[in-house]
């Protein structure tokens, strides 16, 4: 199935330490003390939510940190282990999981292959992920209401679910947008087609985090999309001229097209600034992290090219 191929690469570049992100939190780390965090995203932050309703990721997803297949399609860990792990939380367990999960401190409903618009395919066919954002924001909806009864019943379900005053100072983390400019080149839309669609899937974004506002989330950290024309699947997948390859081996087409979507991206961040008067919106450059990462490899340790 495509997710598996596709997650894998996405895996690969997502899994690094982004040392930049992280530090930048950590400074962060004193006034903030944020209780909780609650992520939304595909899988450059799913902690076990696809696995958990479809199948682990195999190995060796898991393997070289956690010695088994741990929700991630990662072998390491994510930048969204590293995140927690800056504000001393502990890794996020996925919302979709039923076993051994513990939200006390946020959960996680991000899954590998999720878009933000609905997709009108099925996993099975396009291999992206029916857990879109609309369906992430359900879910934690159903969460937030929820566990409330759920913990009123004391015992060990005031161990594992977070206090309602958490929710609104909790950490609100998004990765998400790279898997809808991918299914329409996997459609075979043209870069223009793709293009013409990015101001639905931003408006729908906006959507998403004005309701996670309206139910009291105040505290926004948002990653950009990567430089997608640097994965190796979709290159394998889409067919690019010769002469639209950069000399970092990476399809500038469809980088350009990220970044199209990273400047609309910052435009509808600037929106929702104006619109939530009582949010703090971080717009976090990881375009610009992973792909010096891949252009400059080895400065950063890699003896190859990742
Ligand atoms: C799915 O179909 C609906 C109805 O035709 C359309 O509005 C929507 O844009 C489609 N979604 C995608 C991702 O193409
Ligand atoms: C869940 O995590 C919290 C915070 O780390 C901890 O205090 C609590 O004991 C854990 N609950 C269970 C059942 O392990
Ligand atoms: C896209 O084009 C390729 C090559 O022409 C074709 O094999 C494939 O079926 C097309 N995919 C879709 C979804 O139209």
């Amino acid at each position: 199935m495509a997710f598996d191929g596709s997650s894998i690469i996405v895996m690969a570049i997502s899994c690094v330490f982004l040392v930049n992100l992280t530090s930048s939190l950590v400074l962060a780390k004193g006034p903030c003390q944020f209780p909780a965090i609650f992520n939304f995203g595909d899988s450059n932050s799913d902690t076990g939510g696809l696995s958990a309703a479809f199948g682990q990721a195999p190995p060796p997803n898991g393997m070289s940190y956690f010695g088994h297949p741990a929700g991630r399609y990662c072998d390491g860990r994510l930048v969204i282990d590293f995140l927690a792990e800056s504000l001393g939380l502990a890794y996020l367990s996925a919302f979709l999981d039923s076993l051994g999960t513990n939200f006390t401190h946020g959960a996680n409903f991000a899954t590998a292959g999720s878009t933000i618009r609905p997709q009108n395919t099925t996993l099975h066919q396009s291999g992206f992920s029916p857990i879109s954002l609309n369906v992430q924001f359900y879910e934690f909806h159903d969460f937030h209401v929820r566990s409330q009864i759920v913990r009123k019943r004391g015992g060990v379900y005031e161990t594992i679910l977070p206090k309602e005053e958490d929710f609104s100072s909790a950490l609100y983390t998004f990765d998400i947008g790279q898997n809808d400019l991918t299914s329409g080149y996997f459609l075979n839309m043209s870069v223009d087609e793709v293009k013409a669609y990015v101001p639905d899937v931003l408006n729908q974004f906006h959507t998403i985090i004005k309701d996670i506002y309206d139910v009291g989330g105040r505290y926004f950290w948002l990653h950009n999309t990567g430089p997608v024309g640097c994965l190796p699947y979709v290159m394998e997948r889409i067919p690019v001229l010769a002469g639209q390859i950069d000399r970092y081996g990476c399809a500038s087409p469809f980088n350009e097209v990220a970044q199209f979507f990273n400047q609309g991206l910052k435009k509808t961040v600037q929106q929702l600034r104006k619109d939530l008067p009582h949010a703090a919106i971080t717009y976090v450059d990881v375009y610009s992290v992973k792909y010096s990462l891949i252009s400059q490899g080895r400065n950063h340790g890699k003896s190859t090219r990742i």
